[in-house]
């Protein structure tokens, strides 16, 4: 299928995980990519394979934000896509933080399980600094605005287009351990419904994304509480970086063209009131 064809699409963080299989199944469909990443190997390995261009730059940084779209302009003239994938779930530089995380639900259960009191405690929001608040509102809020404020220039400009911002189950149904993260996944579901109802009359789509637990780096210190992420899951297994390409695949095309403001769930059932 040639579902994205003479489409010119940009995912952030398409270097690794969800965002690289995005980009590799929108190439399957035919769409010319850019492909951003906060790192500049992972976004020219990406690149190189999809036959795109690389752009590395962090979204949270506005000045950045704008020369990647102007490049955008210069090159292709249009944007048709926008992919607000590039997150973070604010342990990359401290691992042990989220394994922390992982042994304290472990050892909750444990508790539960034996029906005596629970002594052990997530305290994440006790915790949190104001630094690594502000940093993960930034990257997901900050930049799914900065991005879709760009691509917007070129998409009203054309009467077309289609933005796909990446939600998460925490974004509704909470996390114990997640403050920061689900109110930024809370925050881009709202924006979302706010700029799809906005742009609307532009013949612009906007719609999110809300997987549930998938296998990539950023899950990978959870591997001590999957078994017990498997058995909340109905379809019991994680998700494959695939299982939400091709949600991001369905959204960006035309099969979609009655389809906006709408959060889409690839999450095997772990909630089913998205
Ligand atoms: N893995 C899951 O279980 C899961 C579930 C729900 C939602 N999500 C969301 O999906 C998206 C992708 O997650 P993933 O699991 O593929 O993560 P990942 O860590 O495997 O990949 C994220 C990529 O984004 C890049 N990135 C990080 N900060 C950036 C920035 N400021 N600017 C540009 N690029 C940046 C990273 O360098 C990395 O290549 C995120 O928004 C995440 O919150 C993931």
């Amino acid at each position: 299928m040639q579902r994205l064809a003479d489409k010119v699409a940009l995912v952030t963080g398409g270097g690794a995980g969800i965002g690289e299989a995005i980009a590799r199944r929108f190439r399957a469909e035919g769409a010319t990519l850019v492909v951003n990443d906060l790192d500049p190997a992972r976004a020219e390995r990406v690149a190189r394979d999809v036959e795109g261009s690389a752009f590395a730059a962090d979204v949270a940084d506005s000045a950045a934000v704008r020369r990647m779209f102007e490049a955008v302009r210069e090159r292709h003239g249009r944007l048709d896509v926008l992919v607000n994938n590039a997150g973070i779930a604010g342990h990359e530089a401290d691992p042990a933080r989220a394994e922390r995380f992982a042994a304290v639900a472990l050892a909750q259960l444990q508790e539960r399980m034996s029906g005596g009191a629970i002594r052990t405690h997530a305290d994440a929001t006790l915790e949190l600094s104001d630094e690594d608040w502000r940093r993960m509102l930034a990257v997901h809020l900050d930049g799914t605005f900065f991005c879709t404020r760009e691509a917007l220039r070129l998409m009203a400009a054309q009467g077309s287009g289609a933005i796909v911002n990446m939600g998460s189950i925490m974004g509704t149904a909470g996390g114990a351990g997640a403050p920061a993260y689900c109110a930024a996944k809370g925050g881009i579901l709202a924006f979302t419904r706010a700029v799809a109802r906005e742009v609307a009359t532009r013949g612009i789509r906007v719609n999110a994304i809300a997987p549930g637990w998938i296998e990539t780096a950023m899950t990978a210190p959870l591997a001590p509480v999957r078994a017990m992420l498997e058995m909340q899951t109905p379809l019991g297994r994680l998700g494959s970086p695939d299982d939400v390409a091709w949600a991001a695949v369905y959204l960006a095309s035309d099969e979609a063209g009655f389809v906006t403001g709408q959060v889409l769930a690839p999450n095997g059932g772990w909630t089913m009131n998205q």
